[in-house]
């Protein structure tokens, strides 16, 4: 028995090999290397260099090494590229995972986690997002990983596949420095990357119905959201009729001005203050999660806070 991580050698996949491995599974891993690196994987867990559109690598993934169950994280994340690059998402995103289901229901592997997000929502008008909460994605990105639910959905009528699709909130921080996200495409890197070249951070809008009216999201460190694929894991290792959604999130709201202060903090400079700029086009006010379900359902709730998530983000793009 063992579990497949595609996208395992990525910033959130290789913190799920590591929660798999703490659990005492047995892990292999399938990643094509385009965004993440193979130093991530640790010593011992096996990699198979492929992507989930290479049926042959998919297969040879699950049946030398005896999986029964797959964390599917592979994929196209930026919600920008996506606007530039729909069908390549929906090639990479969608169609990737029908190769992945077409494999998994051939090979009698019955075991689903998928790495869905809360972009699946668009922008609903709620102070708490729940899993009822209407999906109108606003981004080809969002509207990925909505049908990659759809279809998982679908498959699971003709084949049999217990699944849990956990939809991710803005994830942030690392459990240590060398499994840090590189490259800066969110809010808390990039303002890292503003600090560096000495300018001040970009605050997009201060005109939002929020308290400080900056923009308001549910941040979750990357450790605490590999947990809840442990946790989803176990869900499906105890009951092979499971078929959930659940938010991945702390039900807590941080402003980008909170933000901002708390990295000041972090890194020594009190002084810190946001540059404010035009809002950016697609962002919601507000998107905060309700995380009731995921904690009835999987037992889980975050333990790590926003200050955490910037302790260990400064360390890991200090290193
Ligand atoms: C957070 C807040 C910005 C940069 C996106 C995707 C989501 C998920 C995570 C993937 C917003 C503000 C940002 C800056 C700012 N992706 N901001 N100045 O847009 O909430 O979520 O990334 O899997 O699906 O939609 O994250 O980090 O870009 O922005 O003021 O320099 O920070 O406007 O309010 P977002 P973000």
């Amino acid at each position: 028995m063992s579990w497949l991580v595609t996208g395992g050698a990525g910033y959130i996949g290789a913190h799920v090999v590591r929660a798999l491995l703490a659990d005492g599974h047995d892990v292999v891993v399938l990643d094509d290397l385009s965004t993440g690196f193979k130093e991530r994987v640790p010593d011992g867990v096996p990699i198979v260099l492929g992507t989930v559109l290479d049926r042959a690598a998919l297969d040879r993934a699950l049946l030398d090494h005896g999986v029964t169950g797959v964390v599917h994280l592979a994929g196209k994340k930026q919600v920008g590229e996506s606007v530039a690059k729909p069908l390549h998402y929906f090639h990479e995103n969608v169609e990737g995972l029908r190769i992945l289901l077409a494999a998994m229901g051939e090979h009698g592997v019955r075991s689903l986690v998928f790495s869905s997000s809360a972009s699946a929502y668009g922008m609903p008008d709620v102070e708490f997002v729940t899993e009822d909460t209407p999906c109108e994605p606003v981004s080809p990105y969002g509207l990925t990983k909505l049908v990659g639910e759809q279809l998982i959905a679908a498959a699971a009528v003709a084949q049999p596949l217990a699944y849990v699709n956990i939809r991710y909130f803005n994830v942030a921080g690392t459990a240590s420095p060398e499994l840090a996200d590189r490259g800066a495409a969110n809010l808390i890197p990039l303002i890292f990357e503003r600090i560096d070249a000495g300018l001040p951070p970009r605050i997009f809008g201060d005109d939002y119905p929020t308290p400080d009216g900056t923009g308001v999201r549910d941040y979750i460190h990357v450790a605490d959201l590999a947990e809840a694929h442990s946790a989803a894991v176990r869900r499906l290792t105890a009951d092979p009729r499971t078929a959930l959604t659940v938010n991945a999130g702390r039900g807590v709201g941080v402003s980008v001005r909170e933000i901002i202060q708390m990295v000041g903090d972090v890194v020594g400079r009190p002084d810190l203050t946001g540059a404010v700029e035009a809002r950016r086009p697609g962002d919601v006010a507000r998107s905060v999660a309700a995380a009731d379900r995921i904690r009835t359902e999987l037992g889980w709730t975050a333990h790590l806070g926003v200050r955490e998530m910037v302790e260990s983000a400064w360390a890991g793009w200090r290193r």
